[in-house]
């Protein structure tokens, strides 16, 4: 093993058409003694595809997330990030892994204190020299933040401190910033949890867009199903870790999801 072999990307193998994102039969525990949080899941995610991953609170969807990752364990089956075998990480492909997967939450994790433009500049640290001797950001970035600023359509807001923002505004910045990585997935958790009906459209369909223009893949958990019927390609429903939906969003009929109807009735709030 040496230090070239372990660099990598996710592109996908093209000429097989597989799935960026891809998982089969993932079983997830925290501690041997413990019961699956996550049971027997399938999800494939391919370029310009948003998919919904729907579940009540504690149904697995976070740790799902983690996964991908690296942050939470692969007890077993396959998880594959593009190249990457996450189930089997060798050395150096977890930095790699974390700098080209664009992460959104729902907190939005910016940092209050800077600039808005600061904050989406911050996407780019993970590169070397993206920052000079002189402790500025390089000045071919703050273009492209700059320019990402107004692909999500807060470009006036460049120079205003982050937590002078409303929150779908901040979640804009905080896409911005996932975008600015160039991400080769993004992957957003309960993203519009904390914000009202129409920002959560808003900024849902944003995420959309950014899958079906710029070919990025999304996966984005979401706990109410109206949500992830109006802004998803396909759907993948949890219930105490199984997979219960999988399917495409516009041939899931009643029956297909019924599941949901029970999941929401056992979900607390959080
Ligand atoms: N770090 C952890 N250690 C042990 N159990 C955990 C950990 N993280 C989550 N869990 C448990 O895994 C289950 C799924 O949690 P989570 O993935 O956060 O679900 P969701 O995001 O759908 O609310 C819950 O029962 C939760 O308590
Ligand atoms: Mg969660």
């Amino acid at each position: 093993m040496n230090a070239v072999s372990d660099t990598v990307t996710m592109r996908p193998a093209a000429a097989t058409g597989t799935a960026l994102v891809h998982l089969r039969d993932l079983r997830v525990r925290y501690a041997p003694d413990e019961p699956f949080v996550l049971d027997g899941v399938d999800l494939d995610l391919h370029d310009g595809e948003m998919v919904a991953l729907l579940g009540a609170s504690g149904s697995g969807k976070s740790t799902l997330m983690k996964s991908l990752t690296g942050f939470a364990p692969v007890t077993s089956g396959t998880v594959r990030m593009g190249e990457i075998d996450v189930a089997n990480l060798r050395r150096g492909q977890l930095r790699d892994l974390r700098s080209q997967t664009g992460q959104v939450f729902q907190q939005f994790n910016l940092i209050g204190r800077l600039s808005v433009l600061t904050n989406v500049l911050t996407g780019s640290l993970h590169r070397a020299g993206a920052v000079n001797v002189l402790g500025t950001f390089r000045s071919a970035d703050r273009k492209k933040a700059l320019d990402l600023l107004d692909r999500v359509g807060i470009a006036h807001k460049a120079n205003a401190e982050a937590r002078t923002l409303s929150g779908g505004q901040q979640q804009r910045v905080a896409i911005a910033r996932a975008l600015m990585q160039n991400p080769r997935v993004i992957l957003a958790d309960e993203p519009v949890a904390s914000l009202d009906p129409k920002m959560s459209r808003t900024v849902l369909e944003l995420l959309q867009s950014i899958a079906r223009d710029e070919g990025i893949p999304v996966l984005v958990s979401l706990h109410v199903l109206p949500l992830a019927l109006a802004h998803s390609d396909r759907i993948v429903g949890l219930r105490h870790g199984e997979m219960v939906i999988s399917g495409r969003t516009a041939d899931l009929d009643a029956e297909q999801l019924a599941p949901v109807y029970e999941l929401d009735d056992e979900g607390e709030d959080d």
